[in-house]
């Protein structure tokens, strides 16, 4: 035989080995994808704008070469929400803005609130000094496994960003910065509080 040939039966074995790596692969994406999407929800009435706060505070490791611009106000952003899913959103997208200043530059984070009668919308804008998105990515970017420009990136962030937002009735895209050079991401959720929530 021929030095690096294979016989019948072992290319019979590698076929298999590979085709039990892919099943083994596909059912791992498929129960990471399940966990992104989970239903389960434990809604509670929760402050958007302290939430970033907080999620801000747990990311200051990252954030001691970045400037923090902080637009929040005192301005209360009530929203019927899962705080651990809203938190683990706005910490997907911090950290896509440090990641995509090198750790170094300006984070911008500002709210603004809507009201409608009753209810409200809350819009949440993540801006950062790096990188632009070309808007023919603009859409791909939230696919699952797309990532580009990093080393380490897996691609799930802004997909399971999208999926948490999504959940909660509101809609995430992005655009270029208004005040920083870099990017935008905006989100916007409804209030959705039950009426003995309601506040004037
Ligand atoms: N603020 C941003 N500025 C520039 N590019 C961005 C920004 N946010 C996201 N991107 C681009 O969108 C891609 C997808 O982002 P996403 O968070 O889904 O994945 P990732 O950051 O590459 O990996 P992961 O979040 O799973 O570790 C990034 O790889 C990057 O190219
Ligand atoms: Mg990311």
């Amino acid at each position: 035989m021929i030095s690096g040939e294979l016989s019948g039966s072992e290319m019979d074995e590698s076929l298999n080995a590979i085709r039990r790596n892919a099943i083994r692969a596909g059912n791992t994406t498929r129960a990471i994808l399940d966990q992104a999407s989970s239903d389960a929800t434990e809604n509670t009435q929760m402050d958007l704008a302290r939430t970033v706060e907080a999620c801000l505070y747990f990311l200051k490791p990252r954030l001691k070469k970045i400037e923090v611009v902080q637009d929040l106000s005192s301005e209360t952003h009530w929203v019927w929400g899962d705080e651990n899913q809203l938190q683990q959103m706005f910490i997907n997208l911090l950290l896509n803005a440090v990641e995509s200043m090198n750790g170094k530059g300006t984070l911008r984070v500002s709210g603004t609130v809507f009201t409608r009668g009753a209810t409200g919308r809350h819009c949440l804008v993540i801006e950062d000094s790096g990188k632009r998105i070309p808007e023919t990515l603009r859409t791909r970017i939230f696919d699952p496994f797309f990532t580009q420009g990093k080393a380490q990136g897996v691609g799930l962030g802004l997909f399971v960003a999208q999926r948490i937002v999504t959940q909660h009735g509101g809609t995430i895209r992005v655009d270029d910065s208004q005040h920083l050079k870099g990017a935008a991401l905006i989100v916007t959720l409804p209030s959705n509080l039950p009426k003995e929530h309601y506040r004037e």
